[in-house]
């Protein structure tokens, strides 16, 4: 049974102490009972000793010993005999209030309102193009319909589409996968050796944090904020200092913050990589959804890399998917990279898949026909949503602080006190998912911080508002200035 020590899950806690006067066992309890529900405490771990995490938090043993008690009495930690507590989730009773959060892909209970996924409903031709699809699979029948790398026409097609974006690519360097997610993991475990390090931008794609860890590698952050983007002086000491195997990042649209990354700190990075050793694994599944009007859709990171001047050069991974731009149950995504790093891909794929289903390939042959097309009225649909959350974050949460973004799918709200997962427990109660900030921490941060998608239908956005604005009165939410809290200048650091 995995165990949690004080120290880590401490780190998670965060800054959990209430600001009201909610007793300290119980904002406790609700602290842990959060990470539990996000699954940040994994169902089954032992959970630390409540005289360790007494001593860690500088807490009295009875504060702890309440709240874990509290949480059993919630049937959110369990006594194993010569175990301690263990966490676990409450037995769902017919009728009851909902209590999982569904990370991206599970479904909600019936009746939930789920704002914490940033993905689109498909687009309706994803039926008929499936039609289509099918119409084409007698041709494949007396194949083996399977293999690491996928089908040679769709590789052809995302070749072409690289090329055409100015990154001149060959059927060889492109691998489809079950989506950008499995490429993640994929390229987690075959590049890193465990204790490896690895490079995250903070905040960052929970999934991406998960899947890093899950390959053995010690991340070190880079901070990413709404106002200043990533941190340029971090940017150029963290390779140097720190010598990371493998680098994660988003620098389109990065996800939560929105954030593009410029010019410059392109290419302090390239340099900083190639010095150091670095794969640049760039995550570029947001990157076509910039709907600024009149924007010009920019070249993949990839054309950076090839401009870098000679001498060493920083190998760069590419990952795409269509998850975001057309539909997250298509399920499937690519790598582009060099022809050798690809051949390592698909052969350590073997272990855990044997290949993209072909169906699906064929779906996805017919939508990259199409992409362009598909991708204007998608960008036109985030033009709107975005349109419409703004509007309405302004006049029913005046205090939060919204920071502009001209593309992907959400909005990463500065609430002005740390109260986000206070935030998400109370919508919950409210029937409402919603992400919060610590969610997107590489180690429990961004109290200050809610992630909101502008991607779902006008309906559900107002539907979610609603059930909010009524969380936000639960947690004491005031109109007014934004409070400044005593952490203000230690946050500014890490966000
Ligand atoms: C940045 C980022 N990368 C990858 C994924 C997963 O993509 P896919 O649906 O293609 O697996 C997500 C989904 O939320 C994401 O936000």
């Amino acid at each position: 049974m995995a165990a949690l020590s004080a120290r880590a899950l401490a780190s998670q806690l965060g800054d959990w102490r209430p600001l009201g006067a909610t007793p300290l066992y119980e904002a406790l309890a609700d602290r842990i009972r959060l990470l539990i529900l996000d699954g940040r405490v994994t169902l089954g771990t032992r959970m630390p000793a409540e005289r360790l995490l007494a001593d860690h938090e500088q807490l009295s043993r009875t504060t702890v010993a309440n709240a874990y008690a509290r949480l059993r009495e919630l049937g959110y930690l369990r006594s194993v005999r010569g175990s301690g507590s263990v966490a676990r989730l409450p037995a769902l009773e017919p009728g009851a209030a909902p209590f999982s959060t569904p990370s991206i892909g599970e479904r909600p209970e019936p009746g939930v309102v789920d704002f914490s996924k940033a993905t689109l409903p498909a687009i309706p031709l994803v039926a008929e193009v499936a039609r289509e699809a099918a119409e084409l699979l007698p041709g494949f029948l007396h194949e083996t319909g399977f293999d690491a790398w996928g089908l040679l026409a769709v590789r052809q097609a995302i070749a072409d589409r690289y090329t055409a974006r100015g990154v001149p690519t060959t059927v060889d360097e492109v691998m489809i996968t079950l989506g950008a997610q499995h490429a993640i993991a994929l390229v987690a475990r075959t590049l890193l050796a465990r204790g490896d390090r690895a490079l995250i931008e903070s905040p960052s794609y929970p999934h991406a944090v998960e899947a890093l860890r899950e390959a053995g590698a010690r991340l070190v952050a880079v901070p990413v904020t709404t106002d200043g983007g990533w941190d340029t002086e971090a940017l150029d000491q963290v390779f140097p200092r720190t010598a990371p195997a493998l680098a994660y990042l988003m620098t389109e649209f990065h996800n939560p913050t929105g954030r593009t990354m410029p010019a410059e700190q392109r290419a302090l990075l390239l340099r900083r990589a190639a010095e150091a050793g670095t794969v640049l694994v760039v995550d570029e599944t947001m990157a076509e959804l910039g709907f600024a009007p009149g924007a010009v859709q920019p070249p993949p990171f990839a054309a950076a890399a090839l401009a870098q001047p000679s001498g060493p050069r920083a190998e760069v991974v590419t990952l795409g998917s269509v998850g975001k731009s057309i539909w997250g149950g298509v399920r499937l995504g690519w790598i582009r990279a060099d022809r050798d790093l690809i051949t390592r891909f698909a052969h350590a794929r073997l272990a855990g898949d044997l290949g993209s289903p072909i169906l699906e390939q064929l779906v996805l042959l017919r939508l990259l026909e199409q992409y362009d097309r598909l991708l204007d009225a998608r960008r036109a649909d985030l033009r709107a949503g975005h349109a419409l959350l703004t509007i309405e974050l302004a006049r029913r949460f005046p205090t939060w602080i919204v920071p502009p973004v001209d593309g992907g799918l959400s909005l990463w709200v500065n609430l002005g006190q740390p109260v986000s997962s206070q935030l998400a427990l109370a919508a919950r109660a409210e029937g409402l998912l919603v992400g919060a900030g610590p969610r997107f921490a590489v180690d429990g941060a961004f109290e200050r911080f809610l992630r909101l998608p502008f991607c779902l239908p006008a309906d559900t956005t107002l539907a979610a508002l609603d059930l909010l604005e009524r969380a936000w009165a639960r947690v004491g939410g005031s109109a007014g200035a934004p409070v400044a809290g005593p952490d203000d200048e230690v946050l500014s650091a890490v966000v």
